[in-house]
């Protein structure tokens, strides 16, 4: 089957509810895009596990503080599609960011713990905004399960904590 393409929340609800995902065990894969190795072992372990895999590409805004490294950050969104295509991921969706963030936007996660120690310490603000898009993400689509990598380890356990603290149905893999 062919990947599909959302851009907005629209054709994501669309699709979502489309027969390919309906009472399925949905695996959903998070990035902000230039995908590289790492993310298509991720990509292989949801389609290994899953019965449909969604992958986001997304660059986060809210998570960086500093604005350099945003504006720097690598996009290569053609080149995405076509691997992830050849993967047979099922859906990309590719949210546009008064979607993600609307105007009027004013609801951040805030992490009490870990977010201030390790990584956390020089990049003020940056757990709360990867906790606020992840929730934001999980929410949207509502996977079975989500993948993150171990690159990332502070954030992987972070993660973890939020699916408990709010009790999301959702197995972090
Ligand atoms: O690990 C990343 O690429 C990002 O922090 C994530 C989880 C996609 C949230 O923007």
């Amino acid at each position: 089957m062919h990947t599909l393409i959302a851009r907005n929340l629209k054709t994501l609800k669309k699709n979502l509810s489309s027969q390919r995902f309906r009472n399925k065990k949905t695996g959903l894969v998070p990035t902000m895009g230039a995908i590289h190795e790492g993310h298509l072992a991720l990509v292989n372990k949801s389609i290994k596990l899953c019965e449909a895999t969604i992958v986001t590409i997304f660059v986060n805004p809210i998570q960086f503080n500093n604005k350099e490294d945003l504006k720097n950050y690598p996009t290569a969104l053609a080149n995405d599609i076509e691997i992830l295509t050849k993967r047979k991921v099922d859906l990309i969706f590719i949210p546009n960011i008064r979607d993600m963030y609307p105007q009027d936007f004013s609801t951040y996660i805030h992490l009490d713990k870990f977010s201030d120690i390790l990584c956390g310490k020089n990049r003020k603000g940056h757990f709360s905004g990867v906790a606020t898009v992840v929730m934001k993400l999980l929410s949207l689509i509502q996977p079975k399960c989500a993948f993150f990598g171990e690159k990332d380890y502070q954030q992987l356990i972070i993660i973890k904590k939020l699916v408990r603290d709010f009790n999301l149905n959702i197995r972090i893999h």
